[in-house]
């Protein structure tokens, strides 16, 4: 290593020290800075000038430097709290001829706005990772059939049967419903009972690709038509779908270019591939779904009135599963068999009062959190019958409404007692519902703080904030 180290010309040295940390520090054995370089002084508010040959404690807050030239133990990953930011040090002893001569500190992920810097560098490769990861999925998903849309109120019954009625001629669809509603099993059923039923289905998410990759998802690409482009080029969904359906799902997060771009298809029934000069004529049957009132985008200028129209030839609204409670057993049933075949258990049931509280909940989350919950429940039961103790706990606090029942009841029939208790600060009863929410969403997407974002329908940062603030882990 030394010989390969003075084959380097030695004015070279001190760039090559910079450019392999980003922030270093070299003291002497009585912790005097003996080197610093600038983008650690930068972060510490100071230059080197006025850095060198001090005393380290003077210079870098928190510093263990001066300690370790004593103690000639090297600490590494440790955490350094400096200017408010949480840092990671390594601190290695300077040995020659077995004496400790000195110290060397570097220190990594630096401030919080850096490694927001880093993380929007790979946020396109995150996003177009979780993308793929999630079409993979789809495409292993099975193929769903109206009978497995299990439900018997007339609501549903109703629901199902226009969609059964209208999956055989080729309008354009638009799916309405909450989450977790089974938008997605809707779609797959139409196409499952037209006559394109042998030809391909073809699903996309509007809203999980990144908006950079949407058009030549959609429209495919010519040679050469970017950096990257795969040879050849490359179909899009609409030319792959071809002859069968294309389900755009998510429509509501549909970009507004896109949307422009979107329409003149539609309207054409004909593609071009990006970069492409030719038009490729397509048949293709549009399924789109959101959770989101399209009406009110339109208003808000978020969604386009045209496409609007377009889209909204056959409308069907899938009712949400507050709105026909009565399924709700029959429904867990057939969510039992499913998922009693993924974790090899049979025969498990709900007790009567389990039921009933099932049949008692808003489910916000539909279906899907339903689904959840009894996975949940499966999870963390021995025996064969699921009890409110295998609930999650917003489901297994019924008595804190029933409290609450009671406690209104004597407000209104003592108004002496409106002073004396359950009258709190505004603010505090506020902080209570907004926890409450949160813990709610996160037990309808079983923990997953993103989902339930956008359950809330509030941002990701802010989401985290307020968990951070009711110290939700
Ligand atoms: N009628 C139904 N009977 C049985 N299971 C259903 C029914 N509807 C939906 N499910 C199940 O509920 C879950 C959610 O359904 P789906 O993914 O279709 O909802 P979605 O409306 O597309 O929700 P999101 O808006 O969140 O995408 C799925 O696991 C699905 O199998
Ligand atoms: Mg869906």
């Amino acid at each position: 290593m030394d010989q390969g180290m003075d084959e380097i010309p030695y004015q070279w040295h001190k760039q090559i020290i910079n450019l392999l940390a980003e922030r270093i520090v070299v003291v002497n054995r009585d912790g005097i800075i003996l080197h610093i370089n600038e983008a650690y002084c930068e972060f510490l508010g100071t230059t080197i000038e006025k850095a060198l040959q001090r005393p380290v404690q003077e210079v870098i807050e928190n510093t263990r430097m001066h300690i370790v030239v004593k103690t000639g133990q090297k600490e590494l990953a440790a955490i350094h709290p400096i200017n408010g930011s949480e840092m990671i040090a390594n601190r290695y002893p300077l040995v020659v001829e077995g004496e400790i001569v000195g110290a060397l500190g570097t220190v990594m992920f630096r401030s919080p706005e850096e490694w927001r810097m880093y993380k929007s560098k790979i946020q396109h490769l995150v996003e177009e990772l979780k993308y793929y990861k999630t079409k993979v999925e789809k495409d292993l998903k099975g193929k769903y059939h109206f009978n497995h849309l299990i439900g018997k109120s007339s609501t549903f019954l109703a629901t199902k049967k226009l969609a059964e009625r209208i999956s055989g001629n080729n309008s354009s669809v638009l799916l309405i419903g909450e989450s977790g509603t089974g938008k997605e099993l809707f779609a797959h059923a139409i196409h499952n009972h037209s006559m394109r039923a042998s030809l391909p289905f073809v699903a996309i998410n509007c809203a999980s690709i990144p908006e950079h990759l949407l058009e030549s998802e959609l429209f495919g690409y010519e040679d050469g038509a970017f950096t990257g482009a795969k040879k050849g080029g490359k179909k899009g969904q609409f030319e792959i779908a071809n002859n069968g359906s294309l389900f755009l799902d998510e429509i509501g997060d549909m970009p507004l270019t896109m949307q422009s771009k979107l329409l003149r298809v539609l309207q054409e029934k004909e593609v071009q591939r990006v970069g492409g000069q030719k038009s490729i004529a397509v048949d293709v049957r549009i399924i789109a779904a959101t959770h989101r009132d399209l009406e009110k985008l339109v208003e808000d200028g978020k969604f386009r009135q045209d496409l609007y129209y377009r889209l909204n030839v056959i409308k069907i609204e899938i009712p949400p599963l507050r709105k026909r409670t009565d399924d709700i057993p029959l429904i867990s049933i057939s969510l039992l068999k499913k998922i009693e075949k993924k974790f090899f258990r049979k025969g498990i049931g709900l007790s009567a009062e389990v039921k009933e509280r099932l049949m008692q909940h808003s489910w916000p989350g539909n279906i899907r959190e339903l689904e959840n919950v009894l996975e949940r429940a499966i999870n963390v039961l021995d025996g064969k019958t699921i009890e409110p103790a295998h609930l999650p706990l917003y489901l297994r606090d019924q008595e804190t409404k029933s409290n609450y029942v009671s406690e209104t009841i004597a407000i209104n029939n003592n108004p002496t007692t409106l002073t004396s208790h359950r009258i709190q600060p505004l603010k505090e009863t506020l902080a209570q519902v907004e926890k409450q929410s949160l813990l709610n969403a996160l037990g309808v997407t079983n923990g997953n703080k993103q989902e339930a974002a956008k359950l809330l329908e509030i941002g990701k940062t802010s989401f985290y904030e307020k968990c951070k603030l009711y110290d939700i882990k």
